[in-house]
């Protein structure tokens, strides 16, 4: 038996071997640095970067885009099913039992070879908006919109959320938020879906447990928390003394702090950019400026920087998302790193079973129902 080894929360432990991304030197997905992807790429790019190892060429993206495109269907079973759901249902758990339900209808769910969990993964990025927005829609009792084929994958998102076509600045928001939030090595959803395929269990199985992991507000449904606080602050001149009694109070900051990034965020950074430029566009510089005195005082008093949830709250806000569907997105996107590592994990696989350190009680003699 090897020394016994116990970080709580597995903190600062090696859990695994991983190719596809690090969050050391910065974050990077397959060597690639996240401030070249998000500035320079587009979301299909580097959902094929993840998945594939290697940044498509002219044609293997454009075929890549096609077969998006054919796969953006949804079985009309399952629109019927989400037409039924009580409107108490949220999105992400609409999320949580469409990809339950796709599993039943994609044509290779028998099959966990390398190839075919490739085109299980590509099925999923496209039918996964549908899902989301022809949910958004029936709840408002309007009919869904259906996916247009040589859209982005950003595009066709708020189109089917808004039947709109979506401005280019619009557009351009969505595709870098999708692109930073696509993976991010073994944080507590991944782990899930790694955890899950390590019994050989299928891909769907891995996906629908990932989305059940980011639910929380402690991982991915921050960016919908992030809202709260905004809201709970008010007007810009109340930010000051907001920030410095929650403080006071030991309250958690949603979008504030990181198990890795003690210094720093740096998809935050470049999202930052972004959000500034879309509150200009539509008259919201005045929430920058909330946004600025929170992070000012939360890095004085607890040297605790923002990550990615702060800024992408507030880049969702900017462009009329509703909160609720904030953490969902942050499925669509994530969806791609999901899959490149149960594929990565089912290609070297080992049954992923640590130990506990037991805190139980002693042996005890077995007593008798008539006894107890
Ligand atoms: C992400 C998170 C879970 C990382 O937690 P962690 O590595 O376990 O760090 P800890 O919870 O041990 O925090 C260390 C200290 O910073 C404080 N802290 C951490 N995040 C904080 C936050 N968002 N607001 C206020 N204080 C915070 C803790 O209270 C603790 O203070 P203490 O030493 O006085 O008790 C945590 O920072 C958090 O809950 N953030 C808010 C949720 C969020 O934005 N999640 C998205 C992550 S991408």
């Amino acid at each position: 038996m090897p020394e016994e080894i116990y970080s709580p929360g597995l903190e600062g432990v090696i859990a695994g071997e991983t190719a596809i991304s690090t969050v050391s030197g910065g974050l990077s997905y397959r060597g690639y640095s996240i401030e070249n992807l998000a500035r320079y790429g587009t979301f299909e790019e580097v959902a094929y970067l993840l998945l594939y190892g290697e940044l498509p060429n002219a044609e293997q993206l454009d075929e890549f885009r096609k077969r998006l495109d054919a796969a953006s269907q949804v079985p009309p079973a399952i629109i019927e099913a989400i037409r039924h759901f009580p409107p108490t249902a949220l999105p992400m758990d609409v999320l949580r039992s469409g990809a339950s339900m796709l599993a039943h209808w994609d044509p290779e769910i028998g099959d966990n070879s390398h190839e075919a969990n490739i085109r299980k993964a590509e099925r999923l990025l496209a039918q996964l908006p549908i899902v989301m927005a022809a949910h958004h829609r029936l709840k408002q009792g309007k009919e869904p919109v259906a996916p247009e084929a040589g859209r982005s994958l950003a595009a066709n998102c708020l189109n089917m959320l808004f039947r709109a076509d979506p401005s280019p600045g619009h557009e351009k928001a969505m595709d870098v938020s999708l692109i930073l939030y696509a993976e991010h090595e073994y944080n507590a959803s991944t782990f899930t879906a790694r955890v899950v395929v390590s019994t050989l269990a299928d891909l769907h199985s891995g996906i629908v447990a990932a989305i059940g992991a980011l639910k929380g507000p402690l991982h991915g449904g921050a960016n919908e928390k992030v809202m709260d606080v905004l809201g709970a602050v008010g007007k810009k001149e109340n930010a000051e003394k907001w920030i410095r009694d929650a403080l006071a109070r030991k309250q958690k900051i949603m979008g504030f702090g990181h198990r890795v990034y003690k210094d720093g965020d740096p998809r935050a950074v470049y999202l930052k950019e972004l959000c500034n430029e879309l509150a200009k566009e539509t008259g919201n510089e005045g929430l920058e400026v909330t946004a600025d005195v929170i992070q000012r005082v939360i890095w004085e008093e607890k040297k605790l920087p923002p990550n990615l949830d702060w800024p992408s709250g507030r880049l969702y806000h900017y462009m009329n998302l509703p909160v609720e569907l904030y953490t969902p997105l942050f499925v669509l996107s994530r969806t791609a790193g999901w899959a490149a590592h149960i594929i990565e994990q089912l290609d070297n696989n080992r049954l992923i079973r640590p130990r506990a350190r037991y805190i139980g009680s002693e042996p005890r003699a077995w007593k008798p129902l008539a006894k107890r």
